[in-house]
């Protein structure tokens, strides 16, 4: 059986999960796919770093354009982060008929729809389900267990590094700053963790599901966003005297009458009794509120290297799968009903 081959773009947190996952599951992984995984190269941004993890090193490349451009690869992970010039990478792989799999919400929330436009016109994948909810399969939830119904409410915990903060802070009266250097420590905050604490990951991750749960086009811009880095020790203690918990919390809802919808992330606080309220440490959760359906919640570790990687190993799977029959899936992310913002007056 002839190797698939993959290129990594990144072996930090994110990357170093991957690997240890391919390689430890790789009896049960390549049984599924009828072929080996080889993770054939690596880019980093220094050589010479110490890892916490063995790699050959004649894999590893500074020059991501080392991996796009080697013939010899079918699928690209990409776990390095950042707009540009990662999103110059997925095109020009896309362009070459790689297969694309990604953890990048800021790409995608950004540009996800030109991505996957690439993606169609040149019939390959991008898979992208740890961009949001870290190991909670909720983008395949959306895009496929929900095809059928209407959703029209979409409320959750996105982000586990504020939700880490918040909940040590309630809980053990920790400092924010003592347990923001803990996320930071654990993996779990972004290279530049004011995209966490002043709510703009909540707000991509927002944008995503907006756009594959009302699937319409939401930009970013259409997310209202606050953070927690206002909130004081005082608020949360405040809020639990009341019976409640202080939650960052992302809102996305579609009017009944007309599809227009709203997107807010914002510190809120949450009935003690309301089992948002019980989600606690790096724990995310997402609440789906479908027509049909009626209320779902979707519960799980929301960040760091061994969840997300999780459900990057699982896109790669289905990609490979894709790649053996012959079809690509899960595009639902190209918009087919114009935007209805709230309150646009355009
Ligand atoms: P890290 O900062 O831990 O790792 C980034 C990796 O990319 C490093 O190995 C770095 O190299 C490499 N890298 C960065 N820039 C370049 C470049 N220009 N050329 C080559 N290599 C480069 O990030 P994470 O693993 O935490 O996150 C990766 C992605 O996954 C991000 O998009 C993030 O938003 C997303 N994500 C992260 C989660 C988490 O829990 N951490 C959860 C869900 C998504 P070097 O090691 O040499 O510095
Ligand atoms: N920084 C992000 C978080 C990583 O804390 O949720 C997972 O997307």
């Amino acid at each position: 059986m002839k190797p698939v081959k993959v290129g990594l773009l990144g072996l930090g947190t994110v990357g170093t999960g991957v690997v240890r996952i391919v390689e430890g599951h790789q009896e049960d992984l390549s049984s599924q796919v009828g072929s080996p995984i080889i993770i054939e190269r690596i880019a980093v941004n220094n050589l010479n770093k110490i890892r916490n993890i063995e790699v050959d090193r004649s894999k590893l490349t500074e020059d991501p354009w080392d991996i796009i451009r080697d013939p010899d690869i079918d699928v690209i992970i990409e776990v390095m982060g950042g707009v540009e010039p990662t999103k110059a990478y997925i095109l020009e792989a896309l362009e070459r008929g790689k297969h694309i799999v990604t953890a990048n919400k800021d790409l995608m929330a950004l540009y996800g729809s030109e991505i996957l436009a690439k993606a169609q016109e040149k019939q390959c994948d991008v898979f992208y389900e740890a961009s949001v909810a870290g190991g909670i399969p909720i983008i395949r939830t959306l895009i496929e267990g929900f095809s059928s119904d209407r959703i029209m409410k979409i409320m959750g915990i996105v982000n586990g590094t504020t939700n880490f903060i918040l909940s040590k802070m309630s809980q053990e009266g920790a400092s924010y700053e003592d347990v923001l250097l803990e996320a930071q420590q654990l993996g779990y905050a972004e290279s530049d963790p004011t995209a966490d604490v002043e709510g703009l990951d909540a707000a991509r991750k927002m944008a995503i599901l907006g756009t594959l749960g009302f699937r319409t086009n939401v930009e970013l811009s259409d997310v209202t966003v606050r953070g927690i880095s206002a909130v004081t020790k005082e608020d949360i203690t405040y809020a639990k005297k009341l019976g409640y918990e202080m939650k960052l919390l992302g809102i996305a809802d579609r009017d009944p009458e007309d599809d227009e919808f709203s997107i807010t992330v914002q510190p809120t606080m949450v009935k003690n009794t309301h089992p948002i309220a019980a989600v606690s440490g790096v724990f995310n959760a997402v609440y789906v509120y479908g027509e049909a359906v009626g209320e779902t919640m979707f519960y799980g570790a929301g960040a760091g290297e061994m969840p997300t990687a999780t459900s990057i190993v699982a896109d790669l799977v289905a990609v490979i799968k894709n790649l053996k029959l012959g079809v690509n899936g899960l595009k639902a992310i190209v918009p087919y009903k114009p935007k209805k913002l709230k309150n646009d007056e355009t």
